[in-house]
């Protein structure tokens, strides 16, 4: 397969001031699988899952679909529905994180270790994980909130993520059966399920597969083949339909797959299960489509960096054009700045949504970020120089920023665009700890640090696009984010 994407040592991460006369990618025969099973860890880093969750669940599920001998078109919706079940996972981080005050990473990935449809394991989950770090009395405090809130606020928890799954999937022009099978991902076979309570084949075919699938493979990341074998048996005619859980079970001695799952390479391992006959190439349209959708899974993340990712490219396509930077260009520029801080899915919204200034230590961990990007990034092959300037956002041409430290010497004029995009924009929104910033003290600001910090021509560029496209504020919309997360709980 050819990616045709530009070496990193055309770009070299030397200091341009300059637009270069390279791409970011170029989407030649590049296989949408591929690119969406390496974004994919993305999501599992949402969900506080091991690396890889969403590629073996789609092993599974690929296996099953062998098993029950599924059509083409079938098998390739399904492929996708189990790679990208967990699209919608960030709209609800917040609010998991708000209800149970504690670390969202930390209770998605416990939750699903148990069976929260069982009163007794539920409230022993819930005790056991709300009013992290705090005392007795505050955990009982929040116990009781919960309680109140009870399956109103599990429903509607399930609820956030299927729906926004789901819309995500249209947008990358996924068929219907993968958002419907992303939407049904939490309905239980009993009608014991979110968020709408569906029964036995009311529950799509595609559905019902993502929802065993996803389990089990949890429990064999966690506990190994048994463990997966057993929680599938439990729950057969109660989560799961008996069908499916009696073909898993069939694969049991089937050696090969069980070893499958434990592949370094999960990419590869996973590209041979995509239908041959319907394999989806990435065209220009569809890169875009993607850095569109998982800016939006970015986006969700906090009501506080709600729609962040989508302005900064907006800002840093404008900044590019004053460059005169031809339309590819402009369209790889676009694509980074979208992708930026994907690596926040990695942060805990207990420190993004933190109702303060963070501390030290907590600013330590928001300044990982970039470095999980580049992590996430460069897993996609045809990504590898766009996740080395994406990557840099906080870099300073002083060597002062983060997270590698480069300076002005080895800061490439995308990072530059970059980075001037994003503080503007950064600046522009309202945080817990201080108020948005109007344009000319984000001017003033800025300029102290022209030459220094920031690239002292991308931030005339910018002065230039502002003069003629007044940045609307998003205060109003990051409130009634924030309102909305009170509001649905
Ligand atoms: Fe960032
Ligand atoms: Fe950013």
């Amino acid at each position: 397969m050819s990616t045709g994407a530009t070496s990193v040592n055309a770009w070299g991460l030397d200091g341009e001031t300059s637009p270069p006369t390279g791409r970011l990618i170029v989407a030649t025969e590049i296989r949408f699988s591929e690119i969406i099973s390496a974004l994919s860890v993305a999501l599992d880093i949402t969900q506080g899952q091991l690396k890889g969750h969403c590629m073996r669940n789609a092993l599974i599920g690929m296996r099953l679909a062998q098993s029950l001998d599924l059509p083409t078109a079938d098998r390739s919706a399904l492929f996708y529905a189990l790679l990208l079940k967990d699209l919608g996972c960030s709209s609800n981080a917040a609010k998991m994180a708000y209800l149970f005050r504690a670390d969202d990473h930390e209770v998605k990935r416990s939750v699903r270790l148990i069976n929260w449809t069982k009163p007794g394991e539920c409230i022993k989950h819930c005790w056991s994980h709300c009013a992290s770090g705090g005392s007795v009395f505050e955990k009982l405090l929040q116990m009781a909130v919960m309680m109140r809130k009870g399956a109103k606020a599990a429903r509607q928890i399930s609820e956030i993520r299927c729906d926004r799954g789901a819309e995500i999937a249209r947008m990358l022009h996924l068929p219907e059966a993968t958002a419907t099978a992303i939407h049904d991902i939490d309905e239980h076979w009993n009608g014991g399920g979110n968020p709408l309570g569906l029964q036995g084949e009311e529950i799509s075919l595609l559905g019902r597969i993502c929802c065993l699938s996803q389990t089990v493979e949890v429990f064999f990341s966690a506990y190994g083949r048994q463990a997966a074998l057993d929680v599938a048996v439990e729950r057969r005619g109660q989560w799961f339909d008996p069908k499916l859980v009696d073909a898993l079970t069939g694969l049991r001695d089937d050696a090969s797959f069980w070893k499958s799952l434990e592949t370094d390479d999960l990419v590869s391992e996973l590209s041979r299960w995509e239908p041959e006959d319907a394999v989806l190439l990435a065209d220009e349209a569809c890169l875009d489509r993607v850095a569109e959708a998982f800016a939006k899974v970015v986006d969700a993340k906090s009501p506080w960096t709600y729609q962040h990712s989508t302005r900064v490219a907006e800002i840093a396509v404008g900044v590019a054009q004053q460059f005169g930077c031809n339309p590819e260009l402009e369209r790889d520029v676009r694509r980074a700045a979208l992708l930026h801080d994907i690596g926040k899915l990695g942060v805990s919204n207990m420190i993004l949504d933190k109702d303060g200034k963070p501390t030290e230590e907590e600013f330590a961990e928001i300044r990982k970020h970039p470095d999980y990007s580049l992590q996430i990034l460069q897993q996609v092959e045809a990504f590898k120089v766009l996740a080395d300037v994406a990557s840099a956002h906080h870099e300073r041409l002083d060597g002062r920023g983060y997270h590698r430290r480069l300076d002005g010497t080895q800061l490439p004029w995308v990072a530059r665009v970059l980075a001037v995009s994003d503080i503007c924009e950064a600046m522009s929104a309202k945080r817990p700890y201080r108020d948005a910033m109007p344009w000319w003290k984000i001017q003033e600001i800025m300029s102290h640090d022209g030459g220094a910090g920031v690239d002292s021509d991308c931030l005339h560029a910018l002065e230039r696009w502002q003069d003629h496209h007044q940045l609307e504020s998003r205060v109003e919309a990051q409130l009634a984010e924030v309102d909305r997360l009170i509001a649905e709980l």
